[in-house]
C-alpha cells in the first residue's frame, strides 16, 4: 500500500512540475507578465505633439514600455511594448524605420500594425500587442489595466 502512494506522490509532483516549469511553449503567446499600469497624461501639454494618426512610445510603464496610438483627437490607444509571441524573451517591439504605425519585434521579425488594433501583421506572432485602457478625462489621459 506504501509502494501504491509513493508511485502516486512521484506521478502527481511529475505532473504538477511539468504544469508550473517555465517554459517557452507554455506561454508562448498567451500572456504577458502582470505590471499594475495606472498614469495619467495631460492633453494640451504631454501630448500636444503628438499628431492624429502617429504614435509616441512612453518609457518605464507597462513590462517594456507602452506605446501610445492616437486615433483621432479623443481617441488613444495605448499597447505594451512586449512581443507576444515569446513574452518570456521580454523583448520590446520597436517602430519600424520604414512603415508608419507599425512596430516589429527585433528578435522574430513579428510586426504589429496600430490602425488595426495591434494585431499581428506579418510574421510568427499570433496575437495582438497587449492593450490597456486609455479614456479620457477632462483634459486628461488616463492610462490603466
Ligand atoms: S520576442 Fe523573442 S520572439 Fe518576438
Amino acid at each position: 500500500m506504501k509502494k501504491i502512494s509513493l508511485i502516486l506522490s512521484v506521478v502527481f509532483f511529475m505532473v504538477l512540475g511539468s504544469l508550473v516549469t517555465p517554459s517557452c511553449d507554455t506561454n508562448q503567446g498567451q500572456i504577458i507578465p502582470y505590471v499594475r499600469v495606472d498614469f495619467y497624461l495631460l492633453l494640451y501639454a504631454d501630448l500636444a505633439d503628438l499628431g492624429i494618426g502617429s504614435s509616441k512610445v512612453i518609457s518605464g510603464e507597462g513590462v517594456n514600455g507602452i506605446i501610445l496610438y492616437r486615433e483621432s483627437d479623443f481617441g488613444f490607444y495605448a499597447y505594451d511594448r512586449t512581443c507576444t509571441l515569446w513574452p518570456e524573451h521580454d523583448e520590446a517591439v520597436v517602430e519600424d524605420s520604414t512603415f508608419f504605425g507599425v512596430f516589429e519585434c527585433p528578435d522574430c521579425g513579428s510586426t504589429y500594425l496600430l490602425m488595426n488594433g495591434a494585431e499581428p501583421n506579418s510574421g510568427p506572432a499570433r496575437y495582438p500587442l497587449v492593450e490597456y485602457h486609455a479614456s479620457i478625462q477632462g483634459d486628461v489621459l488616463h492610462i490603466y489595466n
